[in-house]
């Protein structure tokens, strides 16, 4: 009995290690801009060696067009939010920043 409980407890703790690792994952999109506190989708390891870099649930052969989307997805939630109201947004900030994303991320 006394055995089954310290298994269980070694368990938990792996789980509760693998969590961390899991979300302390290295974020491969450098641009750091974020008009509206709204950042650029992270870019993390899928574990798909074929498909290494991961934005949300799609997957991308290179870096490049993993950027790609990412710099994407961060001007759609800044337009919504501009065309939304939000204070001192515009869909014309939005677009510069997705300019200045992509190129962060081709450099
Ligand atoms: C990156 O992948 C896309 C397709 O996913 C492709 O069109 C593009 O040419 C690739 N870029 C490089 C630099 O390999």
């Amino acid at each position: 009995m006394k055995f089954t409980s310290t298994l269980l407890i070694l368990s938990v703790a792996a789980l509760s290690n693998a969590r961390v690792l899991y979300v302390r994952q290295a974020n491969s999109q450098s641009f750091t801009g974020a008009l509206g506190g709204i950042t650029a989708t992270p870019i993390l390891d899928s574990g798909d060696a074929k498909r290494p870099f991961a934005v949300k649930d799609a997957t991308f052969v290179n870096l490049s067009a993993a950027v790609q989307r990412s710099c994407d997805q961060q001007f759609n939630a800044c337009a919504n939010a501009a065309n939304g109201g939000t204070a001192g947004l515009s869909t014309a900030a939005c677009s510069s920043q997705q300019d200045q994303c992509s190129a962060a991320g081709a450099a």
